[in-house]
């Protein structure tokens, strides 16, 4: 029999999969192009061409051996250098290869990073709405996640909520920016508020409450907005990143754990991100992919394609009378749904072939997401049905 942990969790991730399943069934009836699937954050901008050219490159110039072989669990010694140099030049930073660790994805990279911090019983905050496999990840370590609502209709985080969260139990703050599912950046003010809080509760509480910045979206967003990078405000920060937005490789499941040398026990910490993937049994980052990113160190998929696709949606749905927070990064949606219900109302978007997700997925119930990162030509063809369901449920 499996275990009861397992099925317990296959009861709360039934939304995506339903959802999944109801794309595939809704395709063959009305044909894959009259179903508008707005559930899923798989990218469709194509990634660059130099990770083509790069592949290639390393196939045929380099030994196959050492390019499939294992290395360090961490990542190849050179590849983290690459990276701490690069995020050097982008953020003023002073980082080696020590203070990179190579991962599975961001999925990955926080996997790790919990393993490395937390004991059973402790405590770990993010805001609401969120990313729903953290809790996964927290329950596995034993800990418990604690919800801090954010500012409804801005979506920024609320720092009297917040600390108020916080208990002499707390070990990590999880941040998310640009976010998922909200698409709103948070700004230098709040992070600066964030980490100035979090000081003081680390000297009211004499332990360290760290920053785990998830950050896979970092290079997705538009009109010039700032995503401050979180290892220059706080130091007992763990950056997590990934390849799978900003190269659009979700399914090579590459990424990275960076850390300041100055955090405490830095050595030991360095240690344990590697030990932890070999213990989880990762035992390391695909390795023709950590090759690979290092020869795409300066490339992002092209980014006006999703402010593209956010401008159409965004305008049509405020002017069937939507309320949204405008995303400023990553490549979602989050508005109130025209009726409470949430789960109601994308019951009914599917009448009109409109996939989207349920806000109480992300904790967050009375709303929806919308992932944008489909063509532009299939959102054009979706405005009918928008305006079909909300004309229904405005009456
Ligand atoms: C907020 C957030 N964190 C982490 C991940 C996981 O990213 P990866 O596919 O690199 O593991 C995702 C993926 O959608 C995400 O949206």
């Amino acid at each position: 029999m499996i275990s009861k942990k397992m099925k317990a969790s296959l009861a709360s991730s039934s939304v995506i999969r339903e959802m999944f399943e109801e794309g595939n069934r809704l395709a063959e009836i009305y044909g894959a192009e009259n179903v508008f699937d707005f559930s899923i954050g798989n990218p469709n901008v194509k990634p660059p061409e130099r990770v083509k050219t790069a592949i290639k490159e390393i196939l045929d110039e380099e030994d196959a051996n050492f390019v499939h072989g294992y290395m360090s669990n961490s990542g190849y010694p050179d590849v983290r250098e690459a990276i701490a140099q690069d995020l050097n030049k982008k953020h003023g930073l002073n980082l080696s290869f020590k203070n990179i660790a190579m991962s599975v994805g961001a999925g990955g990279g926080l996997i790790v990073v919990f393993k490395t911090l937390l004991d059973p019983g402790d405590e770990v905050i993010t805001f609401a709405p969120y990313f729903g496999p953290y809790r996964a990840y927290i329950d596995d370590c034993q800990s418990k996640l604690v919800i801090a609502e954010s500012h409804k209709g801005t979506f920024e985080p609320d720092l009297a909520t917040l600390e108020a969260a916080i208990t002499p139990k707390t070990k990590a703050l999880i941040i998310n920016n640009p976010n998922n599912p909200t698409g709103v950046v948070y700004k230098e003010d709040i992070i600066k508020g964030i980490a100035d809080l979090l000081t003081k509760k680390s000297e009211e509480y004499g332990h360290t409450i760290y920053i785990v910045s998830d950050d896979p979206y970092r290079e997705i967003v538009y009109d010039d907005i700032e995503v401050p990078y979180m290892l220059n405000y706080y130091t007992s920060t763990f950056a997590v990143y990934s390849y799978s937005k900003s190269l659009s490789l979700p399914g090579e499941r590459i990424g990275y754990v960076a850390f300041s040398p100055e955090i405490e026990e830095a050595e030991e910490i360095e240690q344990c991100l590697s030990n932890a993937t070999r213990n989880i049994g990762f035992t390391n980052a695909p390795s023709l992919f950590q090759r690979v990113i290092v020869k795409c160190l300066d490339e992002t998929v092209e980014v006006d394609v999703y402010k593209r696709n956010r401008d159409l949606l965004y305008n049509h749905l405020l002017s069937l009378g939507f309320e949204s927070a405008k995303p400023e990064g990553a490549f979602y949606l989050f508005a109130k749904s025209l009726i409470e219900d949430d789960k109601e109302f994308v019951k009914i978007a599917k009448k009109y072939n409109l996939l989207l997700v349920p806000g109480s997925t992300f904790g967050c119930p009375g709303y929806f997401r919308a992932s944008y990162c489909i063509s532009y030509d299939k959102i054009e063809r979706s405005l009918a049905a928008w305006t079909k369901l909300a004309n229904e449920l405005n009456k």
